[in-house]
């Protein structure tokens, strides 16, 4: 089964978070590569359904639209629209792209879980879990963040760390922060539907090992990329753990058991879901059967997806996918790493990111030179990375310079000499000839060779690999010298060029759409598909039309506006990692706090108390003692004389033996130091602070 041609393809493409524009670390990830996949089945005359769309639930929305200061639904509703036109933008073309806040995705989702609940897949237990006192809410995934424990890295969230791409739980983080408030966290209690997820280790390691399901070659483990493999090995042998399957919020599928109110699915567990509802809304567009698709073991189910979503799509959904049963488990998970950006790691908050709208406006109808240049350095086995003068390069070079120029070599000399009439073969041929249609012969192999192995940058280089040898072909055999003296000569030499063409048509055609369209348009060959790619696609004879442009030069101009409109970096925008702010005040709220200037007197250490001061302060209304935390960072001499911005109406409070009245406010810094907040000059005793 591995190698034989299934009867169909499902392919998926994770679906992305709508809480942001689309950009190429994206594209090159999860969505290209499935793009060309896809379009090469298809040319093989293959069955193939391609879906995705947008993930809308989970913190990623919630906590953006907290941020936004807008409800969930305003931010699913402007980057599902505000994705899909930039998907359509680089020609990434799915068959259907749906949302997962639709009612038909909660419908299923629901009735998925159902069945899971009624199998005895979960067991529901109550735990202690970090709640946010100041938020009244249970902290999960994004909503905490802390050390990662594999790592040590800073700032992992409670359900992965996005430096080394482990899969976490919150009780899992080192000194964790609430991401809401900045606080601490306490523990309390909820219930939950875990997964026991340790119950399937053994099944799950021949699986990924082996690729045998049911004591049966399910596929072809060798096929699988070994980063893929690595990581589910190292989740594996750590030791599956339960994993919640439910959340305490109110954005999401709702629970639909007994004990569910209040809360929703793991969007984890409804978002892989995604693939199937999508696949079932293409199937009623097009009036197709979606069963077959995810249910025939005759389909060859492919996620493309990124490295951070590897235990998700290799773990975790394939046990939802098996208790459920009925279901097929992925034929493969060819995920890619991470695509950088001039240096540094691609970051939407600090605007260090190539957006594919944005990219589309300054190089309108220009798809394919990214589609290339993305291809070209695809992070399939380890990280790669993306810079506006690679791209230029690349354009120029390999585009304009070596297929551009080729082409349009062979288009006009055909109409200077033969008035564009595809010439035949005319003289015996050469050893050169024969060299380079055995190249012609053999390139369609190649390529689809490597694609079928998902080495999507090795299937370009080959494709590209014919175009160079027909531009050196040209090149050498000087066509425009030999017609003075022979030119049936030139006949075969130009036949042999123009099928060069032809094939590097169909051979492009997944990575270069636009391109390929325009060269078949020209070469009459609009219908050749890959099984007709080699040395006879041209007919002799052939009535040959026009070139466009096909590819114009990047000016050093645009590379410097390219590169000039990334960032500012967070650090230049004058931003830092800092507490996140505070829930919503009222005006009220804050009328109600009375802040005075006033001037310390008198200090003093407070006995016993390593960090407290015992201050005298004059407020304008009196003179009272606070009692301050700041002796670890302050000695009594250095405040003396200082005016301070004190908070003079909060409830007075013993603090050590010593009743403080007011509190004296603090800046702290990013050292953990802290700092007074000082009127400007002039300020007296006694003003109001408001
Ligand atoms: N939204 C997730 C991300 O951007 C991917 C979800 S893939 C799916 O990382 F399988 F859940 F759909
Ligand atoms: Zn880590």
């Amino acid at each position: 089964m591995a190698n034989s041609t299934p009867a169909r393809y499902m392919v998926t493409s994770a679906l992305p978070y709508a809480n942001g524009p689309i950009h190429v670390g994206h594209i090159a990830g999860a969505y290209l590569p499935a793009d060309i996949y896809v379009r090469y089945l298809r040319a093989r005359g293959r069955d193939v359904v391609w879906v995705c769309g947008s993930d809308e639930h989970g913190a990623a929305i919630t906590l953006r639209a907290r941020k936004e200061g807008c409800s969930p639904s305003e931010i699913v509703d402007r980057y599902h629209a505000e994705m899909q036109a930039g998907f359509a933008g680089l020609g990434i073309d799915f068959d259907h792209y749906d949302r997962t806040s639709a009612q038909h995705h909660h419908a299923f989702a629901q009735e998925f879980f159902k069945t899971l609940n009624d199998k005895g897949t979960f067991e529901v237990e109550t735990r202690q879990q970090y709640f946010d006192e100041q938020e009244k809410q249970f902290l999960a995934d994004r909503y905490i963040k802390g050390g990662c424990p594999k790592c040590k890295s800073d700032g992992a969230y409670g359900d992965q760390c996005e430096a080394c791409g482990s899969a976490l739980s919150p009780d899992e983080l080192i000194d964790p922060t609430s991401t809401l408030s900045g606080e601490k966290p306490v523990l309390k209690e909820t219930s939950h539907w875990y997964l026991p997820m340790g119950r399937h280790e053994e099944w799950l390691r021949d699986y990924i090992e082996n690729g045998i399901l049911d004591g049966e070659q399910h596929h072809d483990a060798k096929a699988w990329k070994a980063h893929v493999k690595g990581q589910c090995r190292s989740w594996i042998d750590g030791g599956l753990q339960s994993r919640a399957m439910t959340r305490d919020l109110d954005w999401g599928v709702k629970v639909p058991v007994e004990g569910g109110d209040g809360k929703v699915l793991y969007v984890w567990l409804d978002a892989p879901l995604g693939y199937i509802t999508a696949t079932q809304q293409w199937a009623e567009k097009t009036g197709r059967d979606w069963k077959p698709f995810w249910q025939d073991a005759d389909t060859q189910l492919v996620h493309f997806i990124g490295k951070d979503n590897i235990v998700f799509h290799c773990i975790i959904f394939p046990i939802l996918l098996r208790e459920h049963g009925g279901y097929l488990l992925p034929h493969n998970v060819p995920a890619n790493e991470f695509m950088n950006l001039e240096g540094a790691k691609i970051s939407t908050s600090r605007n260090w990111a190539v957006w594919a709208n944005d990219y589309m406006e300054a190089f309108p109808g220009r798809a394919d030179e990214m589609r290339y240049v993305l291809a070209s350095i695809m992070p399939e086995q380890r990280d790669a990375e993306f810079t506006w003068h690679d791209f230029q390069a690349r354009v120029n070079n390999e585009l304009a310079d070596v297929l551009g120029n080729f082409v349009n070599r062979v288009l006009v000399l055909t109409s200077k000499y033969f008035d564009s009439e595809a010439p035949a073969i005319s003289t015996d041929l050469t050893a050169v000839d024969d060299a380079l249609l055995a190249h012609i012969n053999a390139a369609p192999e190649a390529v689809s060779t490597a694609i079928e192995r998902y080495r999507f940058r090795e299937a370009l280089q080959e494709a590209m690999g014919l175009v160079r040898a027909g531009n050196k072909y040209l090149t050498e055999e000087e066509p425009w010298k030999v017609f003075k003296t022979d030119p049936d000569r030139v006949r075969t030499i130009l036949n042999l060029a123009l099928q060069v063409t032809a094939t590097a048509a169909v051979l492009l055609e997944p990575f270069m759409p636009d391109l390929s369209a325009k060269l078949s348009g020209a070469l009459g060959t609009e219908a050749k598909t890959w099984d007709d790619a080699g040395g006879n696609l041209v007919a002799p004879g052939t009535a040959l039309g026009k070139l466009p442009i096909l590819f114009e030069k990047i000016t050093p101009e645009l590379v410097e506006e390219q590169v000039a409109l990334l960032g500012p970096s967070a650090e230049e925008a004058g931003l830092r990692e800092v507490p996140a702010q505070k829930v919503e005040t009222s005006f009220d709220q804050f009328q109600s706090m009375d802040l005075r200037v006033a001037e310390v007197t008198a200090a003093e250490k407070v006995k016993g108390a390593d960090k407290l001061l015992k201050l005298t302060v004059r407020t304008g209304l009196d003179e009272r003692t606070v009692v301050s935390g700041i002796a670890e960072h302050f000695k009594p001499e250095d405040v003396v004389g200082r005016q301070v911005t004190l908070l003079v109406n909060l409830a007075p409070r013993k603090i050590r033996g010593v009743m403080s009245q007011g509190m004296v406010l603090m800046a702290s810094t990013e050292d953990g130091g802290l700092r007074f907040v000082t009127p400007d000059e002039g300020a007296l005793p006694g003003d109001a602070i408001s």
